[in-house]
């Protein structure tokens, strides 16, 4: 039983879960968000972000007990996400694991938020659900990444390439600033771009997508739709969906192209998608399509595990993909006394 924390970006995330069988059942998933602070300014305030976690953490981490209907002694570990993310949000998560860790005894298992992006794909799912076939290609796409990793056992990850700029996530977040559209900009332009079913005239770059290599580039497409929308001048509801409409198909293309890449010059017997970018229907419809043309399998986490949450740390926890903690090793500092 391991109770775990992610409060890497907006989000602060408290979870129970436990392995079963290959995978991983989640016994609770909560999360509070601090999202509607940051619509507010198109974008994530890292201390906005901070200054809301630490109010509810704690809370947070009560109500995924009580939830999944655990005591403290009950709980195993303690798995936090101790990085990459924001200094601050970061700083939260893990001095509480660590306190949580420390006052109750317990095992600290320190994950790395990228692979439990990868590892949501673990979290069972139905009476059918069986574990991900390895080696996998994982295709891991978030505000903050865009990474193409060989995954050939769960101990052992390759960085095959990715992005050298702007991530997938990013350069969706700031296209749909640029279009007035509201913040997180996935979703934004997705709903958007939903209303038709082409960019009529626009036609926007697919950065660096036939290099014959593994990076992938989403800043000058950024640049491309902010110069779009200053050109278009005033936009009307339909040309705005249609320039949504295509950022999401430059941002799916070139994911696609570069997934296909990696497809011609190794052999993995899954694709892993993974990641809050995952959640973009079009992007799940068109990888799945590459999986079948390569005779692979797709595999990608309910909707409700591809963005931020503490249920995808967990899975890493219970499956043996973490570091080990170190609250147990005290700093050297001159600590003085009273007595
Ligand atoms: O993984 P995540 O929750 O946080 C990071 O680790 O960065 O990813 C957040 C990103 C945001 O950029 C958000 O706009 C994007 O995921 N996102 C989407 C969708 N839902 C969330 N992008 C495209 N389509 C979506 N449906
Ligand atoms: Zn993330």
């Amino acid at each position: 039983m391991i109770l775990a924390i992610e409060s890497t970006c907006d989000e602060t995330g408290a979870g129970v879960v436990k392995r079963g069988g290959d995978g991983v059942e989640v016994l609770a998933n909560v999360k509070a968000s601090s999202e509607e602070l940051h619509t507010k300014y198109g974008g994530i305030v890292p201390e906005v972000a901070a200054r809301e976690q630490i109010k509810v953490v704690l809370a947070v981490i009560e109500e995924a007990m009580k939830k999944a209907e655990v005591k403290k002694d009950q709980i195993e570990k303690v798995a936090v996400s101790f990085g990459p993310g924001l200094m601050g949000s970061l700083l939260i998560g893990v001095e509480t694991a660590k306190s949580l860790a420390w006052v109750w005894e317990k095992e600290l298992l320190a994950v790395n938020h990228m692979k439990g992006h990868v590892l949501a794909n673990w979290i069972v799912d139905g009476d059918k659900w069986r574990a991900p076939l390895l080696p996998a290609l994982a295709v891991v796409v978030s505000g903050g990444h865009s990474d193409l990793i060989w995954v050939e056992d769960l101990q052992k990850w390759e960085k095959l390439g990715g992005t050298v700029d702007d991530a997938a996530g990013e350069c969706f977040d700031k296209s749909a600033r640029a279009l007035g559209l509201g913040y997180p900009g996935g979703p934004a332009i997705e709903k958007e771009a939903d209303k038709v079913d082409s960019g009529g005239e626009f036609k926007l770059p697919r950065p660096m997508i036939d290099q014959d290599n593994l990076k992938i580039s989403f800043s000058g497409l950024k640049t491309a739709v902010v110069r779009g929308v200053e050109k278009a001048g005033k936009l009307d509801s339909e040309r705005r969906s249609q320039l949504a409409w295509e950022v999401n198909e430059a941002i799916v293309e070139v994911l696609i192209k570069k997934s296909e890449k990696v497809m011609k010059e190794k052999e993995p017997k899954t694709i892993l998608l993974a990641g809050g970018v995952a959640a973009n229907k079009r992007l799940r419809k068109e990888m799945g399509k590459l999986a079948e043309k390569w005779g692979v399998e797709f595999r990608v986490p309910n909707f409700k595990y591809c963005t931020d949450n503490a249920a995808m740390i967990g899975a890493a926890g219970a499956l043996g993909v973490y570091t080990e903690g170190s609250w147990k090793q005290r700093p050297k500092v001159n600590l003085a006394t009273t007595e």
